[in-house]
């Protein structure tokens, strides 16, 4: 049985409680993050928890943790689960109030923090990476502060169900006409040596891997243009790819039933999975 974190205490999940007046519950009020972990270490904790505290600072919410702190955590929960390969998931919420309320309570009102980890044996060598994935593309509704990194995901949770139900693998979204993101990851299109992708602003959350990726790619000579792109510039791609914690570079070979090139990963993708995967290794702590 996973042994998780609640609030100061290493519980066995079962055990593990959070009131029904938690202001996660209630009004999604929390922010989260997902650290990767590859051979039992983690991936650029340091950008995690970077953004983390800009996303509470976003919210007006405090942080319950150190940094230390936070790290000493994600540390224990993967040498109590014996994680190799997997993700730690992070969440911190403005606590639970004696009742439901709009306004935010007393900023003395204790946070809760929960973690918790994800066994993925295999998810650096993910067979998917190999065949690349499949993607609709659907509007993106939501919110207008995607920079903060909530856990109001309904949207994206009925956009994986959308991509379910057409037997692809996930939805890129389109707001005015342009792919803002996949439903959990960044989107990048590719044209020759150009690697294209959305500025980051808050209509996309900034991606730890992201940052990660595009200096890697400036570092190997390969060009890097953040600008917008329609869903139809990436119909015509040369190849495509997604990036995120849980998915580090995933290639797209195919958009709105319409194969890339001629329907296989490309040259660019693999090259920046396994330049990424090779260099956050390296780094990892
Ligand atoms: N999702 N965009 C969105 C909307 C995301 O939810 C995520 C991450 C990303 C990529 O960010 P990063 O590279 O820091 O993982 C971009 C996480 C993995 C999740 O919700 O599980």
């Amino acid at each position: 049985m996973r042994t998780v974190y609640v609030n100061g205490d290493y519980l066995p999940e079962t055990e593990a409680k959070v009131s029904i007046f938690d202001r996660g519950f209630l009004m999604a009020d929390g922010v989260y993050e997902v650290t990767s972990v590859l051979d039992g270490k983690l991936i650029d904790f340091d950008g995690h928890a970077v953004r983390l505290q800009r996303s509470l600072d976003e919210l007006d919410m405090a942080n319950p943790i150190s940094k230390e702190d936070l790290l000493e955590v994600h540390r224990e929960l993967v040498r109590l689960n014996g994680i190799e390969e997997g993700m730690i998931y992070l969440q911190i919420t403005r606590g639970a109030p004696s009742d439901r309320d709009f306004a935010f309570p007393d900023p003395e009102t204790p946070q809760t923090i929960v973690l918790f980890t994800q066994n993925k044996p295999g998810l650096a060598d993910n067979p998917a990476a190999k065949k690349g994935m499949k993607v609709i593309s659907i509007e993106d509704i939501r919110w207008g502060r995607r920079d903060i990194k909530t856990v109001q995901l309904l949207y994206p949770s009925m956009g994986k169900m959308m991509a379910k139900k057409a037997g692809v693998d996930d939805a890129w979204m389109v707001q005015d006409g342009f792919v803002t993101e996949g439903t959990s990851n960044n989107a990048y299109i590719v044209k020759g040596n150009k690697i294209i992708t959305r500025e980051a602003s808050p209509d996309i959350l900034k991606g730890i891997t992201r940052t990660a990726v595009l200096r890697f790619a400036q570092e190997a000579q390969m060009e890097v243009e953040e600008r917008n792109f329609t869903i139809e510039e990436a119909r015509e791609a040369d190849e495509a790819f997604i990036t995120s914690a849980s998915t580090f570079v995933m290639p797209v070979v195919e958009i709105d039933g319409v194969a890339l090139g001629d329907g296989t990963p490309g040259h660019v993708a693999p090259r920046l999975r396994e330049i990424y995967l090779d260099e956050s290794r390296k780094a990892a702590v």
